[in-house]
């Protein structure tokens, strides 16, 4: 149910007045917060005359464009999903300060958002009255060739950070994403890696300094927030402390040339001993080589009307095709790889590559924001000791319940750089002892309440069938593939140490304790809060 317009909505409270008193009031306090809001934030304009342009209430014509702009999962864009009141969309620091200020006088919570991408919709959706920051207008790029280094601003996406990178050299790159349009806000706070991980760990693991503004308004960086905040955001989620509005990288070598393949292999095709190979292989072969498996199901090519499993091996090598050839000979002979299956090219195509973009796009497609809205639900484990082939086959039962091509299991191979991370460098703590992550993926087409439950509870099902073959106590999981299910804080401003443990736990080990510690010293009363943000213990 779309919310009326607040004129329409004044008087329908007046109306109400004589048949429901305390609804009513509670109407008009609303309406009258959400004015007195846009009066504090038009006062803090002041001289910037830009501010008010930057802010859309929902009377004004581009309210849902920019709000439905960065929405990545139709599940948070139906008609009954809540909707921020206002939207602010800071083109200065100032404005970021203004917009907390006026949020914290009018009790409005805030919602941070840089790429949207968020599994369940955190950065744009809350329960109660809420004002969005989105960040697409703090975007920009400055890459220093000289030191290796880039200032990157939070809104920026990925796929724009490659490009400026590209466009500068062909030798420097950045580890991070395989989606061009994740946020590097979101991304690099909650750890961020794609197919440079083995060789040079998460984005998170690249920051060297970063520009924060506090509860308190105050514009931090590395030097004046001090090494315990600084630690928390590589890691430990943004949105628990404060407005990250940009980020120092470190960026790396790689050579001008590498190669790319993808070898899919069908049940028919040894799939599932292939699989199981692919488990103790990935994690131990070359740092320079990242062999990704995705599994779903296909349409047989054999048989027509039979479906079957495809394991579909995805992979960037550092070096050339001849070299690549002799590290798989020696360490998986039985994918059968041949050169006919490799593509030498530069790192940036790789890029385009591993997005499925086809080569022949110019590479200012990483620079295009638009994506398309997909309802879907994720989940994520860790796997520490190779899954037994019976378990496979198991699994692969579970894709004939849903469409073909609606179920992805994506397992990212770990080992190289990330044994040697301690667990508490960064508040990311899953590095030795993890063969592979799953990524768990649902979609779906059909609108309405009753198809996303009955996918999510496919999926929540699918997890427990997983449950014996990942890790234990607790069983991990990837912040950045936000999971409500996991647990969520209490409704309120303040959570306990055990609601939020629950999640907690899960994504960031013994860190979490650390990251409480952090939190409850830099914003004690909770302003910066969400349904699985960081818990304050301070009970002022
Ligand atoms: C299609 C798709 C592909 C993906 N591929 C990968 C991948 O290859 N590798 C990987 O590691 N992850 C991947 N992810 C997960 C992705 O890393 C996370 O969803 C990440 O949090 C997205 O960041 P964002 O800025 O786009 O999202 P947002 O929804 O904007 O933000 C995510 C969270 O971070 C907070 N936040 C955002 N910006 C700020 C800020 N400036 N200051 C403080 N808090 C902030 C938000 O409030 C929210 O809690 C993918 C996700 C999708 C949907
Ligand atoms: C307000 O004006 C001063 C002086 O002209 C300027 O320095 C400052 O940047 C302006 N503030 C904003 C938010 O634009
Ligand atoms: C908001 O700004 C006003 C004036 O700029 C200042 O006096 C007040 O302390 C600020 N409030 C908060 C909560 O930061
Ligand atoms: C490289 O770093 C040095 C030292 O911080 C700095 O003086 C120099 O300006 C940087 N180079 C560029 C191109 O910014
Ligand atoms: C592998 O299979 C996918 C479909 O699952 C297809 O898009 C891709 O082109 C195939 N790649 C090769 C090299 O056969
Ligand atoms: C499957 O493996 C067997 C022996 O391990 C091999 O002989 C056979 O050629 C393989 N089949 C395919 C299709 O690769
Ligand atoms: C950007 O991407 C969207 C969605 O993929 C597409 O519809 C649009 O044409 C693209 N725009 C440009 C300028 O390439
Ligand atoms: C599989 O084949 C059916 C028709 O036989 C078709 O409708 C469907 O789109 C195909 N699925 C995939 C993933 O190719």
């Amino acid at each position: 149910m779309k919310s009326p317009p607040p004129t329409a909505r004044v008087a329908m409270s007046y109306l109400f007045l004589f048949l429901l008193y305390s609804y009513s009031w509670a109407t008009l306090a609303y309406t009258h917060h959400h004015d007195s809001f846009l009066q504090c934030l038009s006062l803090h304009s002041g001289n910037s005359t830009s501010l008010t342009k930057l802010i859309y209430p929902r009377n004004n014509p581009s309210y849902t464009s920019v709000l439905e702009f960065s929405i990545r999962n139709a599940r948070f864009s139906t008609p009954t999903t809540p909707e921020p009141l206002v939207i602010v969309t800071p083109s200065h620091i100032s404005h970021i300060q203004a917009t907390i200020n006026c949020s914290r006088n009018h009790d409005m919570q805030i919602r941070i958002r840089s790429g949207g991408h968020d599994y369940e919709g955190l950065s744009y959706v809350s329960q109660v009255p809420f004002v969005i920051i989105d960040l697409i207008n703090l975007r920009s790029i400055d890459i220093d060739v000289e030191n290796n280094t880039a200032w990157v601003q939070a809104g920026a996406t990925i796929g724009e950070l490659y490009y400026r990178i590209a466009e500068k050299s062909t030798t420097l790159a950045f580890p991070a994403g395989v989606c061009p349009t994740v946020g590097v806000g979101g991304h690099f706070s909650g750890g961020g890696y794609g197919m440079l991980m083995r060789k040079f760990g998460l984005a998170a693991d690249q920051i060297i300094d970063a520009h924060l503004v506090d509860v308190d308004g105050r514009l931090l960086d590395r030097n004046s927030m001090g090494e315990d905040l600084f630690w928390a955001i590589r890691g430990g989620g943004g949105a628990s402390f404060g407005v990250i509005v940009s980020w120092k990288v470190k960026l790396v070598s790689v050579p001008s040339t590498v190669t790319v393949f993808t070898v899919n292999r069908t049940l028919e095709e040894n799939g599932t001993m292939l699989v199981h190979k692919w488990q103790s292989v990935a994690e131990k072969i070359h740092e320079d080589l990242y062999l990704r498996l995705f599994l779903r199901a296909v349409n047989s090519s054999q048989q027509q009307g039979k479906i079957t499993i495809q394991a579909s091996f995805t992979s960037l090598f550092l070096g050339r095709i001849d070299q690549l050839i002799v590290l798989m000979q020696e360490s998986f002979p039985e994918l059968g790889l041949v050169k006919e299956d490799c593509i030498e090219m530069s790192w940036i195509q790789s890029i385009l590559y591993f997005a499925e973009i086809p080569q022949s796009e110019s590479l200012d497609i990483l620079l295009n924001r638009t994506g398309t809205p997909s309802f879907f639900k994720g989940k994520s484990d860790y796997v520490k000791e190779p899954i037994p082939e019976f378990a496979l086959e198991g699994l692969w039962q579970w894709f004939y319940e849903e469409e073909p091509g609606s179920v992805e299991l994506i397992f990212s191979p770990y080992g190289g750089i990330m044994n040697e991370i301690p667990e508490s460098e960064t508040p990311f703590p899953h590095r030795a002892g993890n063969l592979f992550n799953i990524h768990y993926g649902v979609g779906w087409t059909e609108e309405g309440p009753s198809a996303s439950q009955k996918h999510i509870s496919y999926m929540r099902r699918l997890y427990r069938y997983m449950k014996p073959y990942v890790s234990k106590s607790p069983r991990e999981a990837y912040m950045n593939y936000r999971d409500l299910d996991l647990g969520i804080n209490n409704i309120g401003k303040y959570t306990s140490y055990g609601q939020a443990s629950k999640w907690g736990l899960k994504y960031l080990k013994n860190n979490f304790n650390r990251l409480i510690h952090v939190k409850t010293t830099v914003d004690p009363q909770n302003f910066f809060r969400h349904e699985q943000s960081i818990p304050s213990l301070f009970r002022g």
